[in-house]
């Protein structure tokens, strides 16, 4: 057993026992990866601030997320091909999650479904939903989901066209996988990704397929994208969403302070600021760097929360100290699913609640909850002058 210090070990060991077309479309980001490596590079610029001689006996992590108590502030992000990283990752990210006390949220293009993360789990996950042109598909994945007793909607609205990632292309990236000598050369020494693989069911889209007029090929992130999602997404029907919902929604993919204003206005429980893993907007900004004036519009209104770049405790905590309520990591626990299926994303968690347990301590405090912008240096241009 290999010995697991931080999320980058996690990530080698990913990388060497997964395909590479799975392990390169988690580590990817759109077109020249500028945003994608800039919401990592950005936390660097953040320094903690060391204080001494304070009292850190009982400390705790404990908070809340929309009202829901958590271990730690970290949730699970939506990851589309989850169960592909690793047979039934859904289903093992899902549990992994429960036993920890931090929220999972599936993703509509997930491996397994809303029913198969449900009968395999007990307790309540979110459902990341993205708004298809077909109504009727909508419609049932809503009440599918609230059969399920899903506790949020989570409503991702930067991905209605697809940011274009050089490798998935290169690659041929689709689930499961198209049959050629490549593939088959390089799945044939994924020994134990191709042995779970085959005892498993579930090794297509299955939110989709069955439940959606057919796209063109429903093996492919990238034609479903072009063909099913509804580029006329607009504030108004997100609010009509919202209302046959009828319960916490969670906006996700805001990177602008008019944006979160009108997030705020259409009424939403949280929202998160993310470029969606730097895998859209290429040259957008961080989010990390944008957090501090989307808190200063709304902090007070609604829940804001952070995406994109978060690989370590220290990261979490920086986001914490700009102000965020939670964030949401993806990579991070993806790598420890590709990794060590399970048991790799239980440890990622323990990596990240160690980190920010232990960097808590020694910048003097000992309740998450009262984090604030005194814990952190922060350089005077870090957010820039952007006219
Ligand atoms: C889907 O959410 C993706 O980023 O590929």
């Amino acid at each position: 057993m290999p010995v697991i210090t931080c999320i980058d070990d996690l990530k080698r060991l990913h990388k060497l026992r997964t395909p590479k077309m799975f392990y390169d479309y988690c580590e990817s980001g759109s077109w020249t990866e500028q945003t994608f490596r800039e919401n990592t590079s950005d936390f660097d610029k953040i320094r903690l601030r060391q204080r001494v001689a304070v009292d850190m006996s009982n400390r705790t992590t404990k908070t809340t997320m929309i009202g829901r108590d958590v271990a730690m502030p970290v949730a699970l992000a939506p990851v589309g091909l989850t169960g592909m990283q690793r047979a039934d990752g859904e289903i093992k990210a899902a549990r992994a999650a429960e036993k920890f006390g931090v929220p999972f949220t599936l993703s509509t293009m997930s491996i397994c479904s809303i029913e198969d993360v449900r009968e395999n789990t007990k307790a309540p996950f979110w459902f990341q939903l993205y708004v298809m042109r077909d109504e009727e598909f909508v419609d049932n994945i809503i009440q599918r989901a609230k059969n399920a007793g899903v506790d949020a909607l989570v409503i991702t609205l930067d991905l209605q066209i697809l940011g274009q990632r050089h490798k998935d292309l290169k690659n041929g990236l689709s689930a499961p996988p198209k049959l050629t000598a490549k593939s088959i050369i390089d799945m044939g020494w994924r020994v134990q990704w191709g042995l779970e693989m085959l005892q498993t069911k579930r090794r297509t889209f299955r939110n989709i397929v069955g439940h959606a007029k057919s796209a063109s090929d429903m093996s492919s992130l990238s034609a479903w994208t072009a063909e099913q999602f509804e580029p006329r997404l607009d504030w108004s029907m997100i609010a009509r969403l919202k209302e046959k919902w009828g319960g916490k929604v969670i906006l996700k993919g805001v990177l602008d302070v008019e944006d979160a204003k009108k997030a705020v206005e259409v009424g939403c429980d949280a929202i998160v600021v993310s470029n969606h893993g730097g895998r859209q907007l290429d040259g957008a900004l961080s989010s990390i760097r944008v957090l501090p004036s989307i808190v200063e519009a709304v902090g007070d209104q609604t829940e804001v929360w952070l995406d994109s770049g978060i690989r370590s405790g220290q990261d979490v905590l920086k986001a914490l100290c700009l102000g965020a309520k939670g964030v949401m990591i993806g990579r991070a626990y993806i790598h420890g699913l590709g990794a060590m299926g399970e048991a790799g994303v239980t440890k990622a968690l323990e990596v990240i609640h160690k980190e920010l347990d232990i960097s808590m301590a020694l910048c003097g405090r000992r309740d998450i909850n009262t984090f604030d912008r005194d814990m952190v240096l922060v350089p005077d241009d870090f957010e820039g002058r952007w006219a």
